[in-house]
C-alpha cells in the first residue's frame, strides 16, 4: 500500500486479537489515527506500541471497553469526541461464537453473543454516521461470516447473528449511497484466530468448522477486505474456495440446503 494517509481516523473494535489486530497492522501505515477497542487493554497497548514504532505517522489510541454494555459503548464514543477525533472508517469486527446445540447452550453466552455481534455493531454504526455524513465520505466494514448465508445446526445463534449483520449492511449501503459512504459486509469462512477457543464449549471436544484446506490466513482476509471496501463492494467472501462455496450455497434451492444440513453429522448433542 502507498505511504500517504488514506484515512483520518479508523475505529476498530475487537483489535486485541485475530482479524481486528490484523486490520490495525495493515491500516497503521495509511492512517493518521487508529482507535483500538477491546476488553484486554494490555494487548491493545502492546499492539499500539508496535504500530507506532513501525509507522511513526500514526497515532494509536487504546480504549478498554466491554462493548456488550451500553454505558461502556457511550464511554468509547465520549472518549473519541474528547480526543477531537471523528472516525471516517469504522470496522465493526468484535464478535464471538458458540459451538454446540442450542438446547444445552449457556444463556449468558448466547445473550452476550447477540449483544456483541448485533447490538454493539448497530449502535456504533448509528453513532458514527453523523460525522461521516458531515465529512461527505466514510467507510464501514461490518465483519459478518460465511455462516450468515446458511442456517447451521450447532451454530444456530451465531449464524443467525451473522445473517443479521449481512442483511443490515446490505440495506444500509443502499440507504447511504447518496452520502459517499461505503458499507461492506465481510464474510470470511474459517480463519485461525482466537475465535475457535472462545466458541468452544468445555463438553465439546475439538470442534472446528470444515477441514484445514478451507482456512484462509488472517493477513489475506484483511488484504482482500481493504481492497473490497476501496472498490465499494457490497459483500466479500475472502479466499477462492470460500467464494466458490458462497456462490454454491446461494444458488442451491433452500429445500436442498435443509436436507444437506439435516444429514450433516451433529457435532454435539445432549443425551
Ligand atoms: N475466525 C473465524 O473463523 C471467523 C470466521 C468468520 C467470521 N469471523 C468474525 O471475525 C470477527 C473477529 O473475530 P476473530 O476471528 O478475529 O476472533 P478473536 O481473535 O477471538 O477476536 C475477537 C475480538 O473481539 C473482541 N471482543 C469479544 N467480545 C468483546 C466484548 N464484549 N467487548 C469488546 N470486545 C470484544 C475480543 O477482544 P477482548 O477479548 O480483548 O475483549 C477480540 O479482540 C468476529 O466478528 C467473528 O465473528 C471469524
Amino acid at each position: 500500500m502507498a505511504s500517504t494517509s488514506l484515512y483520518r481516523c479508523v475505529l476498530i473494535t475487537g483489535a486485541s486479537s485475530g482479524l481486528g489486530a490484523e486490520f490495525a497492522r495493515q491500516l497503521a501505515p495509511v492512517s493518521k489515527a487508529l482507535v483500538l477497542v477491546a476488553r484486554r487493554l494490555e494487548r491493545l497497548k502492546s499492539l499500539a506500541a508496535q504500530l507506532e514504532a513501525a509507522s511513526p505517522g500514526v497515532q494509536v489510541h487504546c480504549l478498554q471497553a466491554d462493548l456488550t454494555e451500553i454505558d461502556q459503548r457511550e464511554s468509547v464514543l465520549e472518549s473519541i469526541r474528547s480526543l477531537k477525533l471523528e472516525p471516517d472508517f469504522l470496522i465493526n469486527n468484535a464478535g464471538i461464537g458458540d459451538y454446540g446445540e442450542f438446547l444445552s447452550s449457556d444463556w449468558q453466552k448466547v445473550e452476550t453473543m447477540m449483544r456483541i455481534n448485533m447490538e454493539a455493531l448497530t449502535h456504533l454504526t448509528h453513532s458514527s454516521l453523523a460525522g461521516m455524513i458531515k465529512q461527505g465520505s466514510g467507510s464501514i466494514i461490518n465483519v459478518s461470516s460465511l455462516a450468515g448465508i446458511l442456517a447451521i445446526p450447532d451454530f444456530a445463534v451465531y449464524a443467525a447473528t451473522k445473517a443479521y449483520v449481512t442483511s443490515f449492511s446490505e440495506a444500509l449501503r443502499i440507504e447511504l449511497m447518496g452520502h459517499g459512504i461505503k458499507v461492506l459486509a465481510l464474510c470470511p469462512g474459517p480463519v485461525h484466530t482466537g475465535f475457535g477457543q472462545v466458541a468452544q464449549r468445555e463438553e465439546v471436544s475439538n470442534v472446528t468448522p470444515g477441514g484445514e484446506s478451507v482456512y484462509v490466513d488472517a493477513v489475506q482476509v484483511v488484504e482482500e477486505a481493504l481492497t473490497a471496501i476501496q472498490k465499494n463492494k457490497a459483500r466479500h467472501y475472502p479466499g477462492k474456495k470460500i467464494a466458490f462455496m458462497a456462490a454454491v450455497m446461494s444458488s442451491v434451492p433452500v429445500f436442498l440446503l435443509r436436507k444437506m444440513m439435516s444429514r450433516r453429522p451433529r457435532r454435539s448433542q445432549s443425551s
